[in-house]
């Protein structure tokens, strides 16, 4: 029986370090941004072209890691299971469901919503409870995940699922690590925002 991932082929891996350092490289730098304003900054004290300019960087790295995943899985060994008309064809509603979640969540946080906005005080009015947000607490993460699955589904590639799983506990941990933070930037607001209505402001 030959091997279902082939993991020596050093595409696999790359692509293992792109989806990696994705969600490390993004929340390394709005915490920079929180504490330091670094990216403020660099855009001369202007914090929405600092978001706008890390929505960009991330969107890039983004685009990069579904290249040298879709380049990881060209050099996999199929598999005969996963390439059954049934199996296939589960693919294309997975990837739709991903995608729509993940378009309409962008949809309904606009660019600094979805790009960590809230990091370089760009704070949205209220949490967003339209949809998609009323059928998952993390549409971007899970609709992402799900792509990854449908792609790794639709060209029968068990080394794809591996990835898949990967991107899961990677896109898990960012959300162990983000999800209090920035429970905790809304809340201070409430809390300065009390502060200000009892000096009548
Ligand atoms: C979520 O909201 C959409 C419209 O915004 C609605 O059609 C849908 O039924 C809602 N789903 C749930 C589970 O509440």
């Amino acid at each position: 029986m030959s091997a279902l991932v082939d993991f020596s082929q050093p595409s696999f891996w790359l692509s293992a370090a792109s989806i990696v350092f994705n969600p490390t490289f993004w929340n390394i730098a709005a915490r920079q941004e929180y504490h330091n304003k670094i990216i403020t900054k660099l855009f001369g004290g202007n914090s929405r072209y600092g978001c706008y300019a890390l929505a960009v960087t991330i969107f890039s790295l983004g685009i990069i890691r579904d290249y040298l995943y879709n380049e990881a899985l060209s050099s996999q060994p199929s598999s005969t299971a996963l390439q059954s008309p049934l199996i296939s064809l589960s693919s294309i509603p997975l990837f739709l469901t991903g995608n729509t979640l993940v378009l309409t969540s962008m949809y309904a946080l606009g660019v600094t919503g979805t790009y960590l906005g809230d990091y370089f005080g760009i704070l949205m009015d209220a949490p967003v409870t339209s949809f998609p947000f009323n059928v998952t607490d993390a549409p971007m993460y899970h609709g992402s995940t799900l792509s990854f699955l449908a792609t790794a589904i639709w060209k029968g590639k068990p080394a794809g699922l591996v990835l898949t799983a990967l991107v899961a506990v990677m896109y898990k941990i960012a959300r162990m690590y983000e999800d209090p933070f920035t429970s905790e930037i809304y809340a201070k607001r409430e809390r300065e925002q009390a502060r200000g209505g009892k000096k009548g402001q």
